[in-house]
């Protein structure tokens, strides 16, 4: 049995932040940001939060799905950005949705974490443990990011995807890579809560986003390429194969430089990065629910979904939607 997607939902906050509004309160420019990243607005939560995007989101998917939330055996939700420690945004999803049947866990990878989170259904569901799963990635990243750093600030966005998945015994999914090195995780950092206790006032942290965007973009172009490579190799498949190739939306350069290496059709690597800006563990899955929602993928059409991020973590998987 596979772990196949039969529905998806997103939710984006309202507030939309172009590069001429980030312009007006730092010293950059449209210019500057498209050329660059091919970003022209993200969205940004201004009452949004992480629990309550992945919980619009989910109930979407779930309608998509036909499925009812007391029927979902687990939930897994992908984010760096919840709204507390304990309880988990999963568990707040859980509780919002009446998913009362469902274990609800949280998992962290980053700008891979939905495509992680896919990977952890297709085991449960390979096990024979659970059939119905709903996968969600949520960020709230304009919490964690430093709103007086230029060169991260205007990369990230806020928003919500999710997908619900049962076990199929032919489409879904067929294969998955993955893998983190956690040696280079100094290129993309946040730190969490400074050790304070009775004996330890002062350890200083820095509570948000700092990125060495040039070692970033040549891991992402390298380590995305060569998992697509492998996943082909390893399954016989030709790229003339595939109809679509869902990659985290970091930047459409880094998206270009995959298509140069693949000598592949770019109109096969759809884009919403030029919308939602990066978005992290949310941005596999609203592009996803886009193109669903479009219809844009063919039942039985073979799709590659590549994530890659913080840790250092990327992975790809092959499915047949
Ligand atoms: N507006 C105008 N100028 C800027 C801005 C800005 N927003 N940000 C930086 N600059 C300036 C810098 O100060 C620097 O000026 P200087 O030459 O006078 O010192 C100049 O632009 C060039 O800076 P670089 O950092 O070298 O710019 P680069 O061409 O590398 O582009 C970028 C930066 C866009 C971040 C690029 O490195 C990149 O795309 N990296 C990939 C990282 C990424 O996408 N991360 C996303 C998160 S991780 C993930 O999702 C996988």
């Amino acid at each position: 049995m596979n772990a196949h997607i039969i529905g998806t939902g997103s939710f984006l906050p309202a507030k939309v932040v172009t590069n001429f509004e980030l312009a007006e309160h730092m010293d950059t420019s449209d210019e500057w940001i498209v050329s660059r990243t091919g970003i022209r607005q993200r969205h940004i939560a201004v009452g949004e939060t992480t629990a309550g995007m992945a919980l619009e989101a989910a109930k979407r998917a779930l309608e998509d799905a036909g499925m009812q939330p007391e029927e979902l055996e687990m939930i897994l939700l992908a984010t760096v950005s919840p709204d507390h420690i304990v309880p988990s945004a999963a568990c707040e999803v859980q509780a919002m949705l009446g998913a009362k049947n469902a274990v609800a866990i949280e998992l962290n990878a980053a700008c891979s974490g939905f495509v992680f989170g896919l990977n952890t259904a297709q085991a449960y569901v390979r096990a024979g443990i659970y059939k119905k799963i709903l996968v969600v990635g949520v960020e709230t990243l304009s919490k964690i990011v430093d709103w007086s750093d230029r060169s991260t600030c205007i990369l990230f966005g806020d928003g919500a995807g999710a997908a619900v998945l049962t076990a199929d015994e032919n489409a879904g999914i067929q294969d998955f890579i993955q893998f983190a090195d956690g040696t280079k995780g100094e290129a993309l950092l946040c730190d969490a809560k400074p050790l304070r206790n009775l004996f330890v006032q002062n350890e200083q942290k820095q509570e948000h986003v700092r990125m060495d965007g040039q070692e970033v973009f040549k891991f992402a172009v390298r380590r995305v390429s060569e998992s697509i490579d492998q996943l082909l190799e390893r399954n016989s498949l030709a790229t003339q194969e595939i109809g679509c190739y869902i990659l985290h939306q970091a930047n459409a350069r880094i998206i270009q430089s995959v298509v140069k290496h693949l000598k592949e059709d770019g109109e096969k690597f759809p884009m919403n990065v030029e919308r939602c800006g990066n978005t992290s563990g949310a941005s596999v899955p609203l592009l996803l629910d886009e193109l669903n929602r479009a219809g844009r993928l063919k039942r039985g059409e073979k799709v590659i979904m590549s994530g890659f991020g913080g840790g250092l973590t990327w992975g790809s998987i092959y499915m047949i939607w």
